[in-house]
């Protein structure tokens, strides 16, 4: 079956496989929905007649809808350029996407027309790809930008790629960079919408939303939970992003490490630290763990994996320092018997990894609708 939504979803458009004609579902609070044919076989006609029915009925009810006004902001590019509302908003659009995303037919268009660049000059799975999968299910033209293919091996600066994918006019660029700060530049340079797909240690602003998501759909109250980050916080955008996003919404954050790896920037951040799982994990609803982020840690001294995991591994019997059904998290890549222990990292009754991944698609397709 063919679908879109509009206005925030109060009105759903939708084609049955056996019928050439658009049918309209128009959904308002605290009232039954009203399903009937817009009489129309072409969808732009169908939208118009729709939208006419829509705001007939919602001035005849007299009944005030949420609008999605709410999130104003152009770039994604900081955590704490959001608001806790702010926060909530994306949150509450991203679980509308949940559904979407097991649906048969995942498509909406949206996006239909826009063009998205995902510039990736990082390595990259889970977000290059489910960034991918968000675009092209709103209906969106997005085009992967290769580095080893890209100008930049010829001595261009990023800077002046950036001007020249601007020019083609494009509406979002997605960009994932080792450079800390660089997606804000970037986001100052261009007339696209920037979101931050990871610029060096500094920030991942939607992955702590994937995550933040991801234990929403556990835990509906913030504000009871305490949670753990551990391992290399240091050189973890992940650790930092995940820190503001979740202590904007109410949770107690642990930070467990080794002492090297605990930058002396945490004294501002609303964080308890610990140097022992032992005592970081008393009474956490949730216990995330860290990759080891090598490729930053280049000219020091790399712990010992054996000796890591030995005492900063999450594994069963460390997992019982944390409340009796504490669950486990990973953002991926992760480092199996160094960060975490197989076995555990696999165990569905304990671990979300891989249902954060699947946050990630519901998310990505928020943050762009
Ligand atoms: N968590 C995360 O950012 O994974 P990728 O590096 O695979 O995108």
């Amino acid at each position: 079956m063919n679908s879109k939504l509009l206005k925030s979803g109060h009105i759903k458009l939708y084609k049955r496989e056996n019928s050439k004609y658009w049918q309209m579902k128009v959904k308002m609070p605290k009232l039954k929905a009203i399903r009937s044919s817009t009489g129309s076989k072409i969808l732009k006609d169908a939208e118009k007649i729709a939208l006419k029915y829509y705001s007939s009925f919602s001035s005849k009810t007299n009944i005030k809808l949420r609008t999605k006004n709410i999130f104003k902001k152009i770039h994604l590019v900081e955590t704490a350029d959001l608001t806790k509302k702010e926060i909530e908003h994306i949150l509450d659009e991203s679980k509308k996407y949940i559904t979407f995303n097991k649906r048969k037919i995942k498509k909406i268009n949206i996006l239909e027309g826009r063009t998205i660049f995902n510039l990736f000059f990082e390595d990259s799975t889970r977000t290059r790809t489910s960034f991918e999968v968000a675009a092209k299910r709103l209906g969106a033209d997005l085009i992967n930008v290769v580095v080893k293919d890209s100008s930049i091996n010829k001595g261009e600066t990023l800077l002046d790629t950036m001007t020249t994918i601007n020019s083609m006019n494009p509406d979002v660029l997605i960009v994932r960079h080792p450079e800390e700060g660089i997606s804000k530049k970037i986001s100052e340079t261009v007339d696209a919408s920037v979101i931050n797909a990871g610029d060096g240690s500094h920030e991942h602003p939607t992955q702590a939303l994937l995550d933040a998501l991801t234990i929403k759909n556990k835990f509906e109250n913030f504000a009871k939970l305490k949670i753990a980050i551990c391992g290399d916080i240091l050189h973890s955008r992940v650790a930092r992003s995940n820190i503001i996003i979740l202590s904007k919404l109410g949770a107690k954050i642990n930070v467990i490490g080794p002492k090297e790896w605990l930058p002396k920037s945490l004294n501002k951040l609303p964080v308890k630290v610990y140097t022992e799982m032992k005592k970081g994990l008393q009474n956490c609803d949730i216990v995330m763990m860290l990759r080891i982020q090598k490729e930053r840690i280049v000219g020091k001294i790399m712990p010992n994996q054996k000796t890591y995991f030995k005492k900063y591994g999450l594994d069963y019997n460390k997992l019982k320092y944390a409340k009796k059904n504490a669950f486990v998290m990973h953002p991926g890549p992760m480092n199996r018997g160094v960060e975490i222990d197989s076995k555990l990292a696999d165990d569905v009754t304990r671990s979300l990894i891989q249902e954060q991944v699947a946050m990630g698609v519901a998310v990505r397709i928020a943050c762009l609708d």
